[in-house]
């Protein structure tokens, strides 16, 4: 315990140590070993004995509608919310839209529209979509308000006083799309729609423009080698593994100081430099203090912001895993846990483009295929590592295999009057399903008990690495053997005048009803409706839906179960219902609106 102490306080008096060179000199004069321990102790014991979480999605640009990858990010973001919840955590889930820079500028004039009426309209586009897919955010921010204006000028000053922005002459490569400066190495050429030659960002295709002008720059150079330590630290900090590598190798390379303010003359959407009214913030650096805003800062923030955990889609990782933290590690303040990358969904195996007129509107789909389904969709079939397709078939195909037929026909058949007239949850026999084998049981069924008792806790480790399709792969392998189980023994066959056979099927049920219990319980993150609906008609109070009630049948183990002998819930229908094949209406291209014609 001592040893601890002491290692504790040792560790805070190098990291003042370390804040405080950082401060003043960004080029830190601690030998690199020193550098790499602070740096970890800090992450390590800022996560260790917290019951705060702080989750946040990337806030979305309101340039357009929202489409299905944006909802994606935003499920990602309140599965882990919902599941932190369900954990006794107090967790913080912030979502928001990015409102300034040319792009929105140019977006709003070409509507006709003034800034702020656009970005409010189109704002509520996100809300809307949010609030009708069970988006539990707690906090939703726009960049215009102005407790961000605030905090981004606050932030803004930190850096400069500590000499880590200074005036300077930027020339080269701007893409307005991603409102992104590159280096000649990352442009390319290309044919525009019209065969006119044009530059392009060789990453995201984007036309770019040569612009030089006097701004204010950042001292991005002078934190590469703390971003290597911190990431070298910190494997976990970026995630999955690919995204850490692709953040390591971008800093094997230079890394030349960062822009971070336009003209005025061009940009007039955004926040002035502090002192400087012909200047306006860079967009990402006004949007990423956006984390901080919704933190509390520049007040208290220390509560949230040292238990921060960002979800981002792959195109923006450069900015979360190397721009942030410089800019985090130059303010003095602590590095987000860790950063979740997912990539990216395609339609039809084509990128989504509103000029290929085939981005998928989530709201539209909600509708189609309910909230809970594409919830379950996106999340089953999203894998963080890899792009994903879209398409109708593959939605329909899956939602009705996994939730109306496999899940659903199981809730059915165990609740059933035929097969369970008193509508109980009925008692369960240990001579008919012994600890060890010798009853009624076979080796597969002692298998499933396994793999079901075991299940909270792959699903636990597949939900924190965000690598949620394998937790519902878990899932769904279970409830497969559930249903085997079921189909195994016939219980519609036993006969009810035997009073063994109807201890036998009452034990058939009871062990079905808490697998059941488990599914409903661990899949609270992902559908919450449909688990509601499940846990109620077990007739699961809503006080024993926690994660540490996910204790699977303790009257295997002798213990008590509060739930044997207790009336079920109310029947309020099928679980899910099995969705109309569309292979007749296939994916017809669809023009979606333009900015300009956005309502
Ligand atoms: N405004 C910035 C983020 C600033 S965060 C401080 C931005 N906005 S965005 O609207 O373009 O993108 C928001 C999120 O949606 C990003 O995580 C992005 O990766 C994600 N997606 C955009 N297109 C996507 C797909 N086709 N598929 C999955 N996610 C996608 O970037």
């Amino acid at each position: 315990m001592r040893t601890t102490l002491q290692f504790v306080t040792r560790s805070c008096e190098a990291f003042r140590t370390l804040q405080q060179s950082l401060f003043f000199s960004p080029v830190s004069a601690l030998s690199r070993h020193r550098r790499v321990d602070v740096l970890r102790y800090r992450h390590a014991h800022l996560s260790t004995d917290d019951r705060s979480y702080y989750i946040t999605t990337p806030i979305f640009y309101v340039n357009a509608a929202p489409h299905i990858g944006h909802l994606y990010s935003a499920v990602i973001a309140d599965c882990l919310h919902r599941y932190k919840l369900l954990q006794g955590f107090n967790s913080k889930f912030s979502t928001g839209t990015d409102e300034h820079g040319l792009k929105i500028q140019q977006a709003s004039e070409a509507a006709g529209k003034d800034p702020l009426t656009f970005c409010t309209d189109v704002s509520q586009r996100f809300k809307l979509l949010f609030d009708s897919c069970n988006i539990s955010y707690t906090d939703f921010i726009r960049t215009s308000e102005r407790r961000h204006r605030q905090a981004v000028k606050h932030f803004w000053s930190v850096l400069w006083d500590k000499g880590l922005i200074y005036k300077g002459s930027y020339e080269g490569w701007y893409s307005t799309q991603d409102e992104s400066f590159l280096t000649p190495s990352q442009v390319g050429d290309a044919l525009d729609s019209s065969g006119k030659q044009v530059k392009v960002s060789l990453e995201s295709g984007h036309k770019v423009e040569w612009m030089k002008e006097e701004n204010y720059m950042f001292r991005l150079s002078a934190f590469r080698s703390q971003l290597l330590d911190w990431l070298r630290g910190n494997p976990r900090a970026v995630q999955p593994e690919r995204f850490y590598h692709a953040a390591l190798q971008w800093l094997q390379e230079d890394l030349p100081d960062l822009s971070v303010s336009r003209q005025r003359s061009r940009l007039q959407w955004g926040i002035p430099v502090p002192g400087d009214a012909e200047q306006t913030i860079y967009v990402w650096l006004d949007a990423l203090v956006n984390y901080l805003t919704v933190a509390g800062y520049p007040d208290h923030h220390d509560q949230w912001w040292n238990v921060a955990h960002h979800i981002v889609g792959k195109d923006i990782l450069k900015f979360h895993a190397i721009y942030w933290p410089a800019f985090l590690l130059g303010a003095g303040l602590p590095l987000p846990q860790t950063i979740h990358v997912h990539s990216h969904w395609t339609v039809a195996g084509k990128k989504m483009s509103k000029s290929l007129g085939n981005v998928v509107d989530p709201l539209e789909r909600s509708r189609m295929y309910t909230t809970d389904g594409m919830r379950y969709f996106l999340l089953r079939q999203g894998v963080p590592d890899s792009d994903c397709d879209y398409t109708d078939d593959k939605v329909i195909k899956l939602l009705n295999a996994e939730l109306a037929d496999s899940l659903g026909g199981l809730l059915n058949r165990c609740t059933a009057p035929a097969l369970n007239p008193d509508q109980v949850y009925p008692t369960f026999c240990l001579q008919s399903f012994p600890s060890e084998q010798g009853g009624r049981a076979v080796a597969e069924d002692y298998h499933m008990l396994d793999a079901v008792k075991n299940l909270p806790v792959v699903v636990q480790h597949h939900y924190e690495s965000t690598h949620v399709y394998k937790a519902l792969e878990a899932i769904s392998a279970c409830v497969r053997q559930t249903n085997g189980f079921v189909q195994r023994h016939t219980p519609w066959k036993l006969d009810r005048s035997d009073s063994k056979d109807q201890r036998w099927l009452d034990t058939i049920i009871h062990v079905s009803l808490e697998c059941l219990r488990i599914y409903g319980t661990l899949l609270q993150p992902i559908v919450p409706e449909i688990s509601s609906k499940l846990l109620s008609r077990l007739g699961v109070q809503p006080g024993e839906r926690s994660w540490a009630d996910a204790n699977f049948l303790p009257r295997h183990r002798g213990m008590d179960c509060p739930f044997e002998g207790r009336a079920l819930g109310s029947d309020s229908g099928v679980l899910f219902s099995r969705l109309e094949s569309q292979s007749s209406n296939k994916q017809k291209p669809k023009k979606t609106e333009k900015a300009a014609n956005l309502k």
